[in-house]
């Protein structure tokens, strides 16, 4: 094998998902204990609150408990060099975790099994299919009275429109929780309240053994068989092709707080979830054996220190070897770009890399040359597909409330939609700046940080506008005719690109049976 093969062989880089409050930091931290990332349980959320100490930005995120910030954690496991991308929960920041799903090989979505499918984890799936992601599922927090697991699978496959295929089995759940059967491993796992520790209490016991009544008591192990015979019965055999496809989700029971359930988590990641695979271009799909280094940026991140207007660009490199110092050619810039510290984020601290390999994520200084999805090379000219730029809900009229400062404003709003904390559109006549978001915090973040970063003031005007479509047209004289007959109601997004932007979906609806030569898209693709 060569080197390059080696690394790539090594590296799984994947994402946790799941509704605020499901147990996605808890079970990161977790995952970094056993990796030997952190020592201490607790590191995750802490390092969290450190952080917004010393950011005004993340200031916001401490007044509302939310996590705004994605970052990455890398840790050694079985040889394997695992990278979780970390994605905030909050629903207001969606877009980053949509963002962020396009950088990952793989997802473990969370449930809390009290809670079941939440509205949060179907979109974030949506997401995932649209890529065929492959899933796993952990269902957690089963020392607390949760549903029914077979209603709960009945309404994973229902709302995710996902097959699922339980690869392990709780034995109860909530106070009288005994553990899990793993079903392919046939041992029975006991369930200790742990918070620390990292051993599992483990026994090898075949689901006809009269050991087992011993150990769990006679009516849960004839519980158990039934539960087994009817999952053998209702389920396909485990195949890991069609995980691997995005088609089938294998599920796994635990108690993340507990420790418990999640190693076998994290063994059976390690042994299906896929390396770092071909991914498509505008041009061609690239391999990551192919010699030759690419990789695109996925999420830009303000400084922590704000004094400092200097960014993070996350690069996920998808083929070749990523070098420190080399000339690389930045495809939409068409200009050649190095990068003297580049970063990684092994064990939590920063370091400066010499290389990077396909599945890595590198954090590059950035003093605004990057835009969300752009893409480097080692000349040709390609751009990695598929970040899609998604309607927004909500929509506000940037007012300048310093007439002084109008090239400051320009230039923040400039660069706070690049980071991809909102998207801009601009509405003639007079330039006016629309604003549009997922969630009402943005604005409260973007007000802030043009304040703060950029010293310009600013206020809002709401606006009726709910909807924005992409259009297009194949007669330039019908999209020309039709923007002109619009007027204020189109906007042109940072590529230039026309939007119509609509009060409801029954205006886009309308306005599309009206007007048959012209394309309406609820998604673009940023060029
Ligand atoms: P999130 O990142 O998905 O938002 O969830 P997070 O891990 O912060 O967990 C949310 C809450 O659920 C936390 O409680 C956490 O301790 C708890 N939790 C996580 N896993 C389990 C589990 O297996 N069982 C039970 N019963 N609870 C679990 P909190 O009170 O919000 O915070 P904390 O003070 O405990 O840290």
């Amino acid at each position: 094998m060569s080197k390059i093969e080696q690394e790539i062989a090594k590296r799984r880089t994947f994402a946790i998902i799941s509704h605020p409050d499901a147990g996605k930091t808890t079970l990161t931290e977790k995952l970094l204990l056993f990796g030997g990332a952190i020592q201490t349980a607790g590191a995750v959320k802490s390092n969290k609150i450190k952080k917004t100490a010393t950011s005004d930005f993340m200031e916001i995120e401490k007044q509302r408990g939310i996590s705004v910030a994605t970052s990455v954690m890398t840790f050694e496991y079985n040889d394997l060099l695992i990278n979780i991308l970390d994605t905030p929960g909050h629903k207001d920041f969606a877009e980053d975790t949509y963002r962020t799903l396009t950088a990952v090989d793989s997802v473990i979505l969370v449930i809390d099994c009290v809670k079941g499918v939440e509205e949060q984890t179907e979109r974030l799936m949506e997401v995932c299919r649209m890529r065929d992601t492959p899933v796993i599922i952990f269902i957690n927090k089963m020392d607390r009275e949760g549903q029914n697991p077979f209603d709960l699978l009945d309404e994973l496959e229902q709302k995710l429109n996902l097959k699922v295929r339980p690869l392990t089995w709780p034995v109860n759940g909530g106070a009288t929780f005994k553990g899990v059967y793993h079903l392919l491993e046939k041992q029975m796992y006991f369930f200790k309240v742990n918070k620390t520790k990292v051993e599992d209490d483990v026994a090898l016991l075949e689901l006809d053994s009269s050991e087992l009544d011993q150990k769990v008591g006679e009516r849960d192990a004839n519980q158990l068989r039934e539960d087994v015979e009817l999952i053998e019965g209702v389920y396909d055999t485990f195949n890991r092709d069609t995980y691997l496809s995005g088609k089938v989700a294998p599920v796994f029971f635990g108690s993340a707080v507990n420790n418990f359930g999640v190693r076998e988590l994290l063994e059976a990641f390690c042994q299906i979830s896929p390396l770092p695979a071909a991914r498509p271009t505008n041009v061609r799909s690239v391999d990551p054996l192919e010699k030759k280094f690419t990789g695109f940026v996925f999420k830009i991140h303000a400084n922590i220190d704000p004094r400092h207007r200097d960014r993070i660009a996350f690069l996920r490199v998808c083929s070749g070897i990523f070098e420190r110092g080399k000339f690389y050619h930045h495809t939409r810039l068409d200009k050649s770009v190095r990068f003297s510290n580049p970063y990684s984020f092994m064990a939590s601290a920063k370091e400066v890399v010499d290389e990077g390999f396909p599945g890595d994520v590198i954090g590059l200084y950035d003093t605004g040359t990057f835009k969300i999805g752009d893409t480097l090379t080692e000349g040709e000219d390609l751009q990695y597909a598929g970040i899609p730029s998604f309607s927004p809900e909500i929509f506000k009229e940037l007012i300048n409330l310093d007439p002084m400062k109008s090239k400051q404003l320009e230039k923040g709003i400039q660069q706070l939609t690049d980071e991809g904390v909102a998207q801009l559109f601009t509405v003639q006549p007079g330039n006016r700046k629309v604003v549009g978001t997922v969630g009402e915090l943005q604005f409260e973040v973007i007000q802030y940080r043009l304040e703060h970063e950029y010293g310009a003031k600013c206020r809002w005007i709401p606006m009726n506008t709910s909807r924005a479509c992409w259009i297009t047209s194949e007669d330039p004289k019908k999209i020309q005719e039709y923007i002109r007959l619009k007027g204020t109601q189109i906007g042109y997004d940072k590529d230039d690109n026309p939007v119509f932007l609509a009060d409801s979906e029954w205006m886009v609806r309308m306005n599309r049976d009206n007007n048959p030569d012209i394309q309406f898209h609820t998604t673009s693709e940023f060029k």
